[in-house]
This record gives structure tokens, sequence and C-alpha cells, in this order.
């Protein structure tokens, strides 16, 4: 696996790479690599005959309270795990290679709508980081397709939405989410929480699969559920941040016709945010 710091060399590998009619894959992360974001990269490998990973924690994206300096880093771990998922190329950038002029930019991607509520109400400008990134990365790598994963529910809607309404011409790809054991979602945060906190933490996804029984049962009081939601997430020691059920498509609320619905979830426990999220089909 070859692995480069700079937008130049970046080119130049996947260039070659395309002259030898190879169709390109990209992962785009922030490190701190998990079976997750492994799925992602060997999807990636299935569709596509040239691997390309980024690793880059991206300041756009995070708010001025948020854990941009203690967020994990650690690059020689997560070429190793690359390598042996079948990674041909890792960009891994500095924060002057991708903002060569400050985060004063003069460019923002924005995509009003599906990056408004949920993570983008709790999280001010998370989403603008993230779609300006992402166009970023894809103008650098120039992909024919890019996995994302679906733990990330609202970032999927919003990259698909941007590829969407700016004709990028890169196919979207997402995958399910990964899970330990406990059904807790892998995520590099997950290393933040204590013992007693890591014990904790699967009753949110136990809350959620508790609503999707719920649904799939008939119930359609959508207040009554997400109280009682809220207090098995409160009596577990967890602070809500949000908990909602919307209509999976479009993120939109959930209409008297909707076929797929997607509870979403965020919460805290101690200093840590966990996210989760749980798509159920409800016809
Ligand atoms: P990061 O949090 O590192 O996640 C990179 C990719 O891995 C995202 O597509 C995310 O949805 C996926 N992922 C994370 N945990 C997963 C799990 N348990 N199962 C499946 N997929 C999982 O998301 C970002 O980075 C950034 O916002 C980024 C898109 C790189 C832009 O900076």
């Amino acid at each position: 696996m070859n692995v480069v710091k700079t937008i130049a060399d970046l080119r130049a590998a996947v260039a070659r790479a395309r002259g030898e009619g190879k169709r390109i894959g990209f992962v785009p992360t922030m490190g701190n690599l998990h079976a997750g974001h492994i799925a992602l990269v060997k999807k990636a490998g299935q569709r596509a005959d040239f691997v390309v990973a980024s690793i880059f924690v991206n300041p756009l994206q995070f708010g001025p309270n948020e854990d941009l300096a203690s967020y994990p880093r650690t690059l020689a771990a997560d070429q190793d795990k690359l390598f042996e998922a079948g990674c041909h190329l890792l960009f891994a950038p500095s924060v002057e290679e991708m903002y060569p002029h400050g985060q004063a930019l003069q460019t923002i991607v924005r995509v009003p709508g599906v990056s408004e509520g949920l993570c983008g109400g709790s999280r001010p400008g998370h989403f603008d980081g993230v779609s300006t990134v992402v166009s970023k990365l894809f103008n650098m790598v120039l992909p024919d397709l890019a996995v994302f994963g679906q733990k990330d529910f609202q970032q999927l809607a919003v990259i698909r939405t941007m590829v969407r309404d700016l004709n990028m011409p890169v196919q979207i790809i997402g995958e399910p989410i990964v899970r330990a054991d406990d059904g807790l979602a892998l995520s590099s945060r997950n290393g933040y929480l204590s013992a007693d906190e890591r014990a904790t933490a699967p009753v949110l996804h136990r809350t959620l699969q508790q609503l999707a029984d719920a649904l799939r049962n008939g119930e359609r009081d959508y207040p009554a559920l997400l109280e009682s939601g809220h207090q098995a997430l409160q009596a577990a020691g967890l602070r809500p941040d949000y908990l909602e059920i919307r209509n999976a498509a479009d993120l939109q609320p959930v209409k008297p016709d909707s076929h797929e619905v997607v509870i979403l979830a965020a919460a805290f426990l101690g200093k840590t945010r966990l996210l989760d999220n749980l798509l159920v089909d409800i016809t």
C-alpha cells in the first residue's frame, strides 16, 4: 500500500491507476480505524479495482467545544489495518495541505434541509464542514464510487443530496452499521468510555430495538414512543441529545404512507456523545 501526504502525489498515484483502466473506489475517514471502517474498505474493494482511503481529522467539522484536540490519532496502526483490508493507496494529508489558506475558506458547500435538525441541530456548522471537506476530497481523488457508513445516517443523506444537486460523477454506496457483540455501534469515540460507561452504552441500541419492536407491532403513537425511549435512556444514566423517528428516504417527518422509517438517536454518556440509528420497515 502506497501512503501519500500531498495532493500532488495523490493525483499522480490515482492517475496511474486510472491509466491502467482501473475503477477507483474511495473511503474517506478520520482514522482510528475499527471494523466499521474496514467493512467500507472491503466493500470498495468488491466494487472497484483500486481502493483509496483517506485519514484526515477535519477541523472544519468540529465545534469550538468539541474533541478536535483529543480525537484519537493512530496512523501507524491504521496503515496496517488498511493494508490488510486490501487498500491500495492511503491519503493522509496535514491540515496545511488541506487548508493552505487557513480555515477562512472562501467557499463552503452547504446542503440545507437535510443537514438541519438531528446532529445538525446540536452541532451547528458540522455538516457544512463535512460536505465541504468531502467535496474537496472528491475533487482530489476523482473516484468512480465512494463508500460511507449508515452509522452516520444523516451524513450519508447529506452526501447523497450534495452529489445529486451538484452533479458530482461519484456513485455513493451506503453500508450497514457494524456493531460490537453487545449491540454497541463501533465508533472511534467509544475509546473515551470508562469501563462502567462501556457496560452501560449498549442501552442506546437496546432502546432503539424496543422502539422498533413497538413500531413493528403496529404502535403509531410517536410522541408516546419517544417519551418511553427518553425515559429508558435517562433511567440508564444517558442524557439524550435527540431521539426521533423519521422517514428513512428523506429524513422528513413520518408520513401516513411511509414504508421505511429510521429511529435516530444521539445521547451523552459522561462526556462521550454516542450516536446510533435503526431502520424499520413498517409496511
Ligand atoms: P469517521 O467518523 O472516521 O467515519 C468514516 C466512515 O466510517 C463514515 O462513512 C462512517 O459512517 C463510517 N463508520 C463509522 N463507524 C461505523 C460503523 N460502526 N459501521 C459502519 N460504518 C461506520 O464520518 C467521518 O469520519 C467524517 O465525517 C468524514 C466523512 C471522513 C469527513 O471528514
